[in-house]
């Protein structure tokens, strides 16, 4: 179960921040109060929210998930994959260090970005991307492993992150789309395919007994209801302007 979630309220510059979309510029007084939506959801789940104030020193700063990569056992710090959206991970790491006594650092030349990273129960997945370099694996598959943790590694083509096109929701259900549909690494799983129109909402989050996704898509809202789960939606229109899905904007433990 997580009892807590650190999120960090949006800068005012955010519309400045890196995207590849054609959505348009994000609302900021929406993006507030979408972010104050998605605080009220995850207090429903029966989290404890640690809710940092604006960093207008960084535009994305509100996607603060890409900062760490936390368990039970450990907060690993990242080092971000590009240079606009590091020092994010200071204000961070002092906020983990209250909660954790083993933190651990991803260095340069490694480069890793905490969307890259899923973790089923002790296994973790780390996609290879634009972010998070080979070395930036390796640091965190030698850490891990330490703490009795495995990790498989996963080539991105085409999206973001690896949970733009993945997550998991307990119960050996992983929700896919895109270039990981028929990706042989994912055989043992109960697979949920999400057609191209509804590959947003992928980026969905099982938080203890409910299953939080993005509003407005029907039909992957059916299939994970038809699995027997909870759902909560959130309006995220103003985030997916700029690449943030729901995992993006809280670091959960
Ligand atoms: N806009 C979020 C990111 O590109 O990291």
């Amino acid at each position: 179960m997580f009892k807590h979630a650190i999120v960090r309220k949006p800068a005012r510059r955010f519309q400045e921040g890196i995207t590849s979309s054609n959505l348009g510029k994000p609302d900021y007084n929406k993006a507030v109060i979408q972010h104050s939506g998605y605080i009220e959801t995850l207090k429903k789940c029966g989290l404890k929210i640690i809710s940092l104030i604006a960093d207008e020193t960084f535009p994305d700063s509100t996607f603060v998930e890409d900062t760490a990569v936390v368990n039970k056992d450990l907060a690993i710090i990242t080092n971000l994959g590009v240079s606009s959206r590091r020092g994010e991970e200071v204000e961070i790491r002092v906020v983990l260090e209250r909660f954790y006594d083993n933190i651990e650092y991803i260095k340069k030349p490694g480069t890793l970005e905490g969307g890259d990273i899923l973790k089923v129960d002790n296994q973790y997945y780390i996609g290879l991307s634009k972010r998070t370099n080979k070395e930036g694996a390796k640091q965190l598959k030698v850490i891990l492993e330490r703490y009795g943790y495995s990790c498989i590694t996963v080539q991105l083509v085409n999206v973001l992150h690896l949970k733009t096109g993945i997550a998991y929701i307990g119960d050996n259900n992983l929700i896919l789309t895109g270039e990981f549909i028929n990706n042989p690494i994912f055989n043992e799983f109960n697979i949920i395919n999400v057609d191209k129109d509804e590959s947003y909402a992928v980026n969905c989050l099982k938080v203890n007994n409910y299953v939080l996704i993005a509003k407005g898509f029907k039909k992957l809202i059916n299939s994970i209801s038809n699995l027997g789960y909870k759902i909560l939606e959130i309006d995220m229109s103003e985030f997916r302007k700029m690449d943030g899905g729901l995992s993006c904007l809280s670091i959960r433990f």
